[in-house]
Protein backbone atom coordinates (compact mmCIF):
# COMPACT_ATOMS: atom_id res chain seq x y z
CA UNK A 1 0.00 0.00 0.00
CA UNK A 2 2.92 2.29 0.37
CA UNK A 3 4.48 1.70 -2.27
CA UNK A 4 6.49 4.06 -3.42
CA UNK A 5 8.00 5.71 -0.41
CA UNK A 6 8.93 2.21 0.96
CA UNK A 7 11.44 -0.09 0.17
CA UNK A 8 11.66 -2.69 3.06
CA UNK A 9 9.04 -4.51 4.60
CA UNK A 10 7.17 -4.23 7.79
CA UNK A 11 8.43 -6.12 10.40
CA UNK A 12 6.40 -9.63 11.43
CA UNK A 13 5.55 -8.59 15.29
CA UNK A 14 5.30 -5.03 14.28
CA UNK A 15 2.55 -5.60 11.88
CA UNK A 16 0.48 -7.66 14.01
CA UNK A 17 0.43 -5.37 16.02
CA UNK A 18 -0.70 -2.67 13.88
CA UNK A 19 -3.24 -4.54 12.51
CA UNK A 20 -6.78 -4.02 13.63
CA UNK A 21 -8.42 -6.22 10.72
CA UNK A 22 -9.29 -8.92 13.87
CA UNK A 23 -11.48 -6.30 15.37
CA UNK A 24 -12.63 -3.35 12.65
CA UNK A 25 -13.32 -6.48 10.14
CA UNK A 26 -17.20 -5.78 12.70
CA UNK A 27 -17.48 -2.73 10.68
CA UNK A 28 -17.47 -4.73 7.26
CA UNK A 29 -21.00 -3.51 6.22
CA UNK A 30 -20.66 0.04 7.12
CA UNK A 31 -17.13 0.25 5.42
CA UNK A 32 -18.45 -0.89 2.59
CA UNK A 33 -21.60 1.44 2.42
CA UNK A 34 -19.67 4.75 3.21
CA UNK A 35 -17.45 3.18 -0.45
CA UNK A 36 -20.48 2.83 -2.28
CA UNK A 37 -21.83 6.47 -1.10
CA UNK A 38 -17.80 8.12 -1.83
CA UNK A 39 -18.16 6.47 -5.40
CA UNK A 40 -21.69 7.70 -5.92
CA UNK A 41 -20.43 11.20 -4.87
CA UNK A 42 -17.69 10.95 -7.13
CA UNK A 43 -19.23 10.36 -10.13
CA UNK A 44 -21.99 12.92 -9.21
CA UNK A 45 -19.72 15.41 -9.45
CA UNK A 46 -17.83 14.73 -12.47
CA UNK A 47 -14.47 13.51 -10.16
CA UNK A 48 -15.23 9.52 -12.04
CA UNK A 49 -17.49 8.83 -14.83
CA UNK A 50 -20.81 7.58 -14.31
CA UNK A 51 -19.48 4.32 -15.74
CA UNK A 52 -16.83 3.93 -13.15
CA UNK A 53 -18.78 4.99 -10.09
CA UNK A 54 -21.11 2.20 -11.25
CA UNK A 55 -18.68 -0.29 -11.56
CA UNK A 56 -17.26 0.41 -8.24
CA UNK A 57 -20.73 0.33 -6.57
CA UNK A 58 -21.21 -2.80 -8.75
CA UNK A 59 -17.71 -4.24 -7.17
CA UNK A 60 -18.35 -3.00 -3.40
CA UNK A 61 -21.76 -4.54 -3.88
CA UNK A 62 -20.31 -8.27 -4.56
CA UNK A 63 -17.44 -8.30 -1.28
CA UNK A 64 -20.80 -7.08 0.49
CA UNK A 65 -22.80 -10.39 -0.72
CA UNK A 66 -19.46 -12.06 -0.27
CA UNK A 67 -18.80 -11.66 3.12
CA UNK A 68 -22.20 -12.31 4.21
CA UNK A 69 -22.43 -15.64 2.53
CA UNK A 70 -18.92 -16.40 3.50
CA UNK A 71 -17.75 -16.79 0.09
CA UNK A 72 -15.17 -14.51 1.02
CA UNK A 73 -12.45 -14.70 4.07
CA UNK A 74 -10.81 -11.45 6.03
CA UNK A 75 -7.37 -11.52 4.35
CA UNK A 76 -5.00 -11.27 7.84
CA UNK A 77 -2.47 -9.86 5.64
CA UNK A 78 -4.22 -6.04 5.41
CA UNK A 79 -4.23 -3.89 7.61
CA UNK A 80 -7.44 -2.95 8.45
CA UNK A 81 -11.17 -3.34 6.83
CA UNK A 82 -10.75 -0.11 4.61
CA UNK A 83 -7.59 -1.74 3.40
CA UNK A 84 -8.66 -4.47 3.49
CA UNK A 85 -11.84 -3.97 0.68
CA UNK A 86 -10.57 -1.62 -1.42
CA UNK A 87 -7.32 -4.41 -1.89
CA UNK A 88 -10.01 -6.80 -2.57
CA UNK A 89 -12.18 -4.18 -4.81
CA UNK A 90 -8.98 -3.75 -6.95
CA UNK A 91 -8.14 -7.59 -7.00
CA UNK A 92 -11.87 -8.23 -8.72
CA UNK A 93 -12.56 -5.18 -10.97
CA UNK A 94 -8.55 -4.51 -11.88
CA UNK A 95 -7.05 -0.47 -11.87
CA UNK A 96 -10.38 1.20 -11.36
CA UNK A 97 -10.87 -0.23 -7.61
CA UNK A 98 -7.67 1.89 -7.00
CA UNK A 99 -9.55 5.27 -7.77
CA UNK A 100 -12.16 4.68 -4.97
CA UNK A 101 -9.70 6.38 -2.75
CA UNK A 102 -9.62 9.68 -4.95
CA UNK A 103 -10.69 12.61 -2.24
CA UNK A 104 -10.89 10.39 1.22
CA UNK A 105 -8.64 8.99 3.82
CA UNK A 106 -9.07 6.12 6.24
CA UNK A 107 -9.19 8.95 8.85
CA UNK A 108 -12.60 10.23 7.79
CA UNK A 109 -13.27 6.55 6.63
CA UNK A 110 -13.00 5.04 9.84
CA UNK A 111 -14.64 8.08 11.91
CA UNK A 112 -17.36 6.99 9.50
CA UNK A 113 -17.50 3.46 10.09
CA UNK A 114 -17.84 3.69 13.44
CA UNK A 115 -20.23 6.38 13.47
CA UNK A 116 -22.32 4.19 11.57
CA UNK A 117 -21.82 1.13 13.22
CA UNK A 118 -22.28 2.54 16.74
CA UNK A 119 -25.97 4.01 15.27
CA UNK A 120 -26.84 0.20 14.68
CA UNK A 121 -25.41 -1.24 17.45
CA UNK A 122 -27.01 1.40 19.73
CA UNK A 123 -30.30 0.72 17.81
CA UNK A 124 -30.50 -2.72 18.71
CA UNK A 125 -29.53 -2.69 22.68
CA UNK A 126 -32.12 0.12 22.79
CA UNK A 127 -34.51 -2.39 21.18
CA UNK A 128 -32.88 -4.95 24.31
CA UNK A 129 -33.48 -2.40 26.85
CA UNK A 130 -37.04 -1.84 26.08
CA UNK A 131 -37.33 -5.74 26.63
CA UNK A 132 -36.00 -5.45 29.73
CA UNK A 133 -38.14 -2.60 30.73
CA UNK A 134 -41.61 -4.26 29.66
CA UNK A 135 -40.27 -7.62 31.93
CA UNK A 136 -39.92 -5.32 35.13
CA UNK A 137 -42.81 -3.75 34.38
CA UNK A 138 -44.89 -7.34 33.71
CA UNK A 139 -43.04 -8.34 37.33
CA UNK A 140 -44.56 -5.09 38.44
CA UNK A 141 -48.16 -5.32 37.12
CA UNK A 142 -48.17 -8.83 38.53
CA UNK A 143 -47.35 -7.71 42.30
CA UNK A 144 -49.30 -4.41 42.66
CA UNK A 145 -50.54 -5.62 45.95
CA UNK A 146 -47.67 -7.42 47.44
CA UNK A 147 -45.97 -5.34 50.14
CA UNK A 148 -42.20 -5.50 51.33
CA UNK A 149 -40.40 -3.36 53.32
CA UNK A 150 -38.70 -0.42 51.85
CA UNK A 151 -34.93 0.23 53.21
CA UNK A 152 -32.86 3.02 53.65
CA UNK A 153 -29.41 2.23 54.87
CA UNK A 154 -30.08 -1.44 54.23
CA UNK A 155 -32.77 -0.66 57.34
CA UNK A 156 -35.81 -1.49 57.06
CA UNK A 157 -37.81 2.14 56.80
CA UNK A 158 -40.99 2.46 55.23
CA UNK A 159 -43.71 -0.25 53.90
CA UNK A 160 -43.36 -0.19 49.69
CA UNK A 161 -45.20 -2.16 46.99
CA UNK A 162 -42.59 -4.47 45.33
CA UNK A 163 -44.35 -3.09 42.06
CA UNK A 164 -43.32 0.33 42.94
CA UNK A 165 -40.13 -0.84 43.71
CA UNK A 166 -39.66 -2.84 40.87
CA UNK A 167 -40.97 0.79 38.37
CA UNK A 168 -37.71 2.43 39.98
CA UNK A 169 -35.64 0.47 37.57
CA UNK A 170 -38.12 0.97 35.10
CA UNK A 171 -37.55 4.53 35.24
CA UNK A 172 -33.44 4.31 35.22
CA UNK A 173 -33.44 2.34 32.31
CA UNK A 174 -35.61 4.54 30.51
CA UNK A 175 -33.64 7.44 31.12
CA UNK A 176 -30.68 5.50 30.18
CA UNK A 177 -32.57 4.86 26.91
CA UNK A 178 -32.88 8.83 26.74
CA UNK A 179 -29.14 9.33 27.18
CA UNK A 180 -28.11 6.69 24.17
CA UNK A 181 -30.56 8.26 21.91
CA UNK A 182 -28.80 11.69 22.35
CA UNK A 183 -25.59 10.43 22.20
CA UNK A 184 -26.51 9.31 18.95
CA UNK A 185 -28.11 12.05 18.59
CA UNK A 186 -25.06 14.32 18.42
CA UNK A 187 -22.92 11.54 16.66
CA UNK A 188 -25.17 11.40 13.73
CA UNK A 189 -23.25 13.92 11.47
CA UNK A 190 -21.04 12.48 8.78
CA UNK A 191 -17.27 13.22 9.29
CA UNK A 192 -17.12 11.94 5.54
CA UNK A 193 -14.92 13.90 2.65
CA UNK A 194 -12.92 15.79 5.55
CA UNK A 195 -10.06 13.51 4.36
CA UNK A 196 -6.37 12.83 5.76
CA UNK A 197 -7.11 16.47 8.12
CA UNK A 198 -7.50 19.52 6.10
CA UNK A 199 -10.56 18.36 3.39
CA UNK A 200 -9.65 18.43 -0.10
CA UNK A 201 -9.34 20.24 -3.29
CA UNK A 202 -11.72 17.85 -5.39
CA UNK A 203 -15.06 19.48 -6.26
CA UNK A 204 -16.59 16.85 -3.52
CA UNK A 205 -20.20 16.96 -2.18
CA UNK A 206 -20.57 15.99 1.66
CA UNK A 207 -23.79 16.63 2.11
CA UNK A 208 -25.05 14.29 -0.89
CA UNK A 209 -23.04 11.82 1.07
CA UNK A 210 -24.18 12.47 4.50
CA UNK A 211 -27.47 12.23 2.87
CA UNK A 212 -26.91 8.91 1.47
CA UNK A 213 -25.73 7.54 4.66
CA UNK A 214 -28.69 8.69 6.73
CA UNK A 215 -26.92 11.65 8.31
CA UNK A 216 -28.39 14.29 9.99
CA UNK A 217 -25.47 16.46 8.54
CA UNK A 218 -22.21 16.79 8.54
CA UNK A 219 -18.89 17.58 10.90
CA UNK A 220 -18.14 21.05 10.23
CA UNK A 221 -14.45 21.27 10.65
CA UNK A 222 -12.48 19.13 8.89
CA UNK A 223 -9.48 18.26 11.98
CA UNK A 224 -12.81 17.52 14.35
CA UNK A 225 -14.29 15.36 12.29
CA UNK A 226 -11.21 13.35 12.00
CA UNK A 227 -10.11 13.16 15.40
CA UNK A 228 -13.13 13.43 17.64
CA UNK A 229 -14.19 10.05 19.71
CA UNK A 230 -16.28 12.12 22.04
CA UNK A 231 -18.87 10.03 20.50
CA UNK A 232 -17.53 6.93 22.16
CA UNK A 233 -17.04 8.34 25.45
CA UNK A 234 -20.33 9.54 25.34
CA UNK A 235 -21.88 6.22 24.42
CA UNK A 236 -19.44 4.22 26.82
CA UNK A 237 -20.38 6.63 29.67
CA UNK A 238 -24.05 6.06 28.89
CA UNK A 239 -23.33 1.56 28.63
CA UNK A 240 -21.73 2.61 32.18
CA UNK A 241 -24.84 3.69 33.75
CA UNK A 242 -26.47 1.17 32.22
CA UNK A 243 -24.31 -1.57 33.93
CA UNK A 244 -24.23 0.34 37.42
CA UNK A 245 -28.14 0.28 37.19
CA UNK A 246 -28.27 -3.54 36.20
CA UNK A 247 -25.76 -4.29 39.33
CA UNK A 248 -27.52 -2.48 41.47
CA UNK A 249 -30.34 -4.54 40.37
CA UNK A 250 -28.30 -7.75 40.37
CA UNK A 251 -27.22 -7.12 44.04
CA UNK A 252 -30.87 -6.85 45.13
CA UNK A 253 -31.80 -9.82 43.25
CA UNK A 254 -28.78 -11.52 44.75
CA UNK A 255 -29.50 -10.82 48.40
CA UNK A 256 -33.47 -10.84 47.58
CA UNK A 257 -32.81 -14.85 46.90
CA UNK A 258 -30.72 -15.45 50.06
CA UNK A 259 -31.66 -17.56 52.49
CA UNK A 260 -31.98 -14.38 54.60
CA UNK A 261 -34.29 -12.31 52.53
CA UNK A 262 -35.86 -15.32 50.61
CA UNK A 263 -37.87 -12.58 48.83
CA UNK A 264 -37.41 -14.08 45.27
CA UNK A 265 -36.74 -17.80 44.18
CA UNK A 266 -34.47 -17.39 40.56
CA UNK A 267 -35.76 -20.00 38.12
CA UNK A 268 -33.10 -23.15 38.26
CA UNK A 269 -32.38 -21.96 34.30
CA UNK A 270 -30.61 -19.02 35.86
CA UNK A 271 -29.28 -20.47 38.42
CA UNK A 272 -26.28 -22.85 39.66
CA UNK A 273 -24.96 -25.73 42.29
CA UNK A 274 -22.35 -25.83 44.14
CA UNK A 275 -19.79 -28.65 43.46
CA UNK A 276 -19.15 -29.68 46.54
CA UNK A 277 -22.25 -27.99 48.94
CA UNK A 278 -25.62 -29.77 47.77
CA UNK A 279 -27.90 -27.19 49.34
CA UNK A 280 -26.92 -24.12 47.03
CA UNK A 281 -28.61 -22.61 44.66
CA UNK A 282 -26.56 -19.58 43.39
CA UNK A 283 -27.23 -16.91 41.66
CA UNK A 284 -24.47 -16.67 39.60
CA UNK A 285 -26.25 -14.53 36.38
CA UNK A 286 -26.84 -11.63 38.67
CA UNK A 287 -22.85 -11.89 40.24
CA UNK A 288 -21.81 -12.03 36.76
CA UNK A 289 -24.08 -9.29 35.43
CA UNK A 290 -22.15 -6.96 38.72
CA UNK A 291 -19.08 -8.26 38.17
CA UNK A 292 -18.86 -6.88 34.54
CA UNK A 293 -20.04 -3.65 35.08
CA UNK A 294 -16.01 -3.27 36.22
CA UNK A 295 -15.42 -3.82 32.60
CA UNK A 296 -17.42 -1.99 31.48
CA UNK A 297 -16.46 1.00 33.31
CA UNK A 298 -12.74 0.22 32.16
CA UNK A 299 -13.91 0.61 28.87
CA UNK A 300 -14.90 4.25 29.42
CA UNK A 301 -11.93 4.99 31.40
CA UNK A 302 -9.47 3.12 28.85
CA UNK A 303 -11.12 5.27 26.19
CA UNK A 304 -10.39 8.51 28.38
CA UNK A 305 -6.85 7.70 28.87
CA UNK A 306 -6.42 6.89 25.55
CA UNK A 307 -7.61 10.51 24.23
CA UNK A 308 -6.73 12.82 27.15
CA UNK A 309 -3.51 13.55 25.69
CA UNK A 310 -3.67 13.43 21.95
CA UNK A 311 -2.67 16.79 19.71
CA UNK A 312 -5.22 17.14 16.51
CA UNK A 313 -5.19 15.38 14.36
CA UNK A 314 -5.53 11.72 13.58
CA UNK A 315 -3.02 9.89 15.83
CA UNK A 316 -3.08 5.85 15.54
CA UNK A 317 -3.34 5.89 19.31
CA UNK A 318 -7.23 5.93 18.21
CA UNK A 319 -7.29 2.77 16.83
CA UNK A 320 -7.77 1.55 20.69
CA UNK A 321 -11.46 3.43 20.63
CA UNK A 322 -12.86 0.30 18.88
CA UNK A 323 -11.71 -3.15 20.81
CA UNK A 324 -13.33 -1.01 24.43
CA UNK A 325 -16.65 0.42 22.73
CA UNK A 326 -16.88 -3.22 20.70
CA UNK A 327 -16.44 -4.81 24.23
CA UNK A 328 -18.84 -2.42 26.02
CA UNK A 329 -21.45 -2.96 23.77
CA UNK A 330 -21.16 -6.62 23.64
CA UNK A 331 -20.68 -7.12 27.27
CA UNK A 332 -24.06 -4.80 28.04
CA UNK A 333 -25.78 -6.71 25.59
CA UNK A 334 -24.97 -10.61 26.93
CA UNK A 335 -25.53 -9.14 29.76
CA UNK A 336 -29.37 -8.25 28.98
CA UNK A 337 -29.73 -11.43 27.45
CA UNK A 338 -29.75 -13.42 30.61
CA UNK A 339 -30.67 -10.59 32.67
CA UNK A 340 -33.86 -10.02 31.43
CA UNK A 341 -35.29 -13.58 31.19
CA UNK A 342 -33.75 -13.84 34.44
CA UNK A 343 -36.49 -11.31 35.76
CA UNK A 344 -39.24 -12.80 33.41
CA UNK A 345 -38.97 -16.00 35.12
CA UNK A 346 -37.91 -14.89 38.71
CA UNK A 347 -40.58 -15.93 41.27
CA UNK A 348 -41.46 -13.35 44.41
CA UNK A 349 -42.38 -14.79 47.53
CA UNK A 350 -45.07 -12.19 48.69
CA UNK A 351 -45.10 -14.00 52.06
CA UNK A 352 -41.47 -13.83 53.15
CA UNK A 353 -42.08 -10.03 52.03
CA UNK A 354 -44.92 -9.49 54.56
CA UNK A 355 -43.30 -11.43 57.46
CA UNK A 356 -40.57 -9.28 56.97
CA UNK A 357 -42.68 -6.14 56.52
CA UNK A 358 -44.52 -6.81 59.28
CA UNK A 359 -41.12 -7.45 61.83
CA UNK A 360 -39.35 -4.00 61.16
CA UNK A 361 -41.48 -1.05 62.97
CA UNK A 362 -41.88 0.41 59.38
CA UNK A 363 -45.49 1.79 60.21
CA UNK A 364 -43.47 4.14 63.22
CA UNK A 365 -43.51 7.57 60.83
CA UNK A 366 -47.59 6.44 60.25
CA UNK A 367 -48.05 6.21 64.06
CA UNK A 368 -46.58 9.60 64.38
CA UNK A 369 -48.18 10.84 61.25
CA UNK A 370 -51.45 9.93 63.08
CA UNK A 371 -51.02 11.55 65.98
CA UNK A 372 -50.39 14.92 64.26
CA UNK A 373 -53.75 13.86 62.38
CA UNK A 374 -54.94 14.21 66.55
CA UNK A 375 -52.86 17.81 66.74
CA UNK A 376 -49.59 17.14 67.91
CA UNK A 377 -46.45 18.63 66.38
CA UNK A 378 -44.65 16.41 64.10
CA UNK A 379 -41.87 16.59 66.42
CA UNK A 380 -43.21 15.85 69.93
CA UNK A 381 -45.26 12.86 67.54
CA UNK A 382 -42.15 11.52 66.48
CA UNK A 383 -40.32 11.18 69.91
CA UNK A 384 -43.66 9.12 71.46
CA UNK A 385 -43.30 6.79 69.15
CA UNK A 386 -39.52 6.37 69.30
CA UNK A 387 -40.10 5.75 73.19
CA UNK A 388 -43.16 3.10 72.35
CA UNK A 389 -40.65 1.59 69.67
CA UNK A 390 -38.09 1.18 72.59
CA UNK A 391 -40.57 -0.30 74.87
CA UNK A 392 -42.19 -2.69 72.28
CA UNK A 393 -38.30 -4.24 71.42
CA UNK A 394 -38.08 -4.44 75.51
CA UNK A 395 -41.34 -6.30 75.62
CA UNK A 396 -40.61 -8.40 72.43
CA UNK A 397 -43.60 -7.16 70.67
CA UNK A 398 -44.44 -4.91 67.79
CA UNK A 399 -46.47 -1.46 67.20
CA UNK A 400 -49.15 -3.13 66.03
CA UNK A 401 -49.43 -5.51 68.59
CA UNK A 402 -48.76 -3.45 71.52
CA UNK A 403 -51.86 -3.09 73.99
CA UNK A 404 -53.45 0.27 73.88
CA UNK A 405 -53.24 0.86 77.31
CA UNK A 406 -49.74 1.61 76.81
CA UNK A 407 -50.42 3.73 73.99
CA UNK A 408 -52.52 5.63 76.27
CA UNK A 409 -49.75 5.70 78.84
CA UNK A 410 -47.55 7.39 76.20
CA UNK A 411 -50.14 9.70 75.15
CA UNK A 412 -53.66 10.21 75.66
CA UNK A 413 -54.81 11.14 72.19
CA UNK A 414 -54.39 7.34 71.30
CA UNK A 415 -57.52 5.93 70.54
CA UNK A 416 -58.40 2.37 69.15
CA UNK A 417 -58.60 3.49 65.58
CA UNK A 418 -54.80 3.42 65.27
CA UNK A 419 -54.47 0.16 64.78
CA UNK A 420 -56.79 0.27 61.48
CA UNK A 421 -54.36 3.54 60.52
CA UNK A 422 -50.97 1.64 60.98
CA UNK A 423 -51.91 -1.69 58.90
CA UNK A 424 -49.33 -1.91 56.52
CA UNK A 425 -52.04 -1.82 53.28
CA UNK A 426 -53.39 1.58 55.00
CA UNK A 427 -49.24 2.57 55.26
CA UNK A 428 -49.04 1.87 51.56
CA UNK A 429 -52.14 2.87 50.14
CA UNK A 430 -52.75 6.31 51.52
CA UNK A 431 -49.28 7.22 50.03
CA UNK A 432 -50.81 8.68 47.17
CA UNK A 433 -48.46 11.98 46.41
CA UNK A 434 -47.50 12.25 43.22
CA UNK A 435 -44.46 9.41 42.88
CA UNK A 436 -45.41 7.84 45.62
CA UNK A 437 -46.04 4.32 46.71
CA UNK A 438 -49.78 4.52 46.62
CA UNK A 439 -52.16 2.96 44.21
CA UNK A 440 -52.77 6.09 42.53
CA UNK A 441 -49.41 7.39 42.11
CA UNK A 442 -48.77 3.78 40.97
CA UNK A 443 -51.23 3.69 37.30
CA UNK A 444 -49.26 7.01 36.64
CA UNK A 445 -46.04 5.89 36.69
CA UNK A 446 -47.33 2.92 34.73
CA UNK A 447 -49.34 5.07 32.19
CA UNK A 448 -45.62 6.99 32.30
CA UNK A 449 -43.38 4.17 31.27
CA UNK A 450 -45.83 2.65 28.71
CA UNK A 451 -45.56 6.56 26.61
CA UNK A 452 -41.92 6.61 27.40
CA UNK A 453 -41.60 2.89 25.97
CA UNK A 454 -44.24 3.94 22.47
CA UNK A 455 -42.48 7.50 22.23
CA UNK A 456 -38.94 5.59 21.84
CA UNK A 457 -40.59 3.29 19.44
CA UNK A 458 -41.34 6.19 17.05
CA UNK A 459 -38.41 7.70 17.66
CA UNK A 460 -36.52 4.53 16.31
CA UNK A 461 -38.30 4.21 13.58
CA UNK A 462 -37.03 7.60 12.33
CA UNK A 463 -33.59 7.31 11.98
CA UNK A 464 -33.59 4.38 10.13
CA UNK A 465 -30.40 1.46 9.29
CA UNK A 466 -27.35 2.45 7.38
CA UNK A 467 -28.20 0.80 3.99
N1 LIG B 1 -7.17 1.16 11.52
C1 LIG B 1 -7.14 2.58 11.76
C2 LIG B 1 -7.95 2.88 13.02
O1 LIG B 1 -8.65 2.02 13.44
C3 LIG B 1 -7.73 3.30 10.60
C4 LIG B 1 -7.19 4.66 10.35
C5 LIG B 1 -5.78 4.62 9.96
N2 LIG B 1 -5.30 5.88 9.53
C6 LIG B 1 -4.01 6.05 9.42
N3 LIG B 1 -3.63 7.19 8.99
N4 LIG B 1 -3.13 5.15 9.79
O2 LIG B 1 -7.87 3.94 13.58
Amino acid sequence: MWAGRFTGALNKEADDFNSSLGFDKKMFRQDIAGSMAHAAMLGKQGILTGEEAEAIRAGLAGILADLETGALDFDTDCEDIHMFVEKVLTDRIGDLGKKLHTARSRNDQVALDLRMYLRDEVGKLTAELKALISAVLSQAEANRGVILPGYTHLQRAQPVTFAHHLLAYCMMFLRDIGRLSDAVRRMNVSPLGSCALAGTTYPTDRLYTAELLGFDGICENSIDAVSDRDFCVEILSALSLVMTHLSRFSEEVVLWSSWEFKFVELDDAFTTGSSIMPQKKNPDMAELVRGKTGRVYGDLIGTLTVLKGLPLAYNKDMQEDKEAIFDALETVSRCLSVFTPMIVTMKPLPENMAAAAKKGFINATDLADYLVGKGRPFRAAYKTVGGLVARCLSLGTVLEELPLSEYKAADPLFEEDLYREISLEACVSRRNSLGGCGPESYERQVAFVKEQLAATDKKSEAPGESF
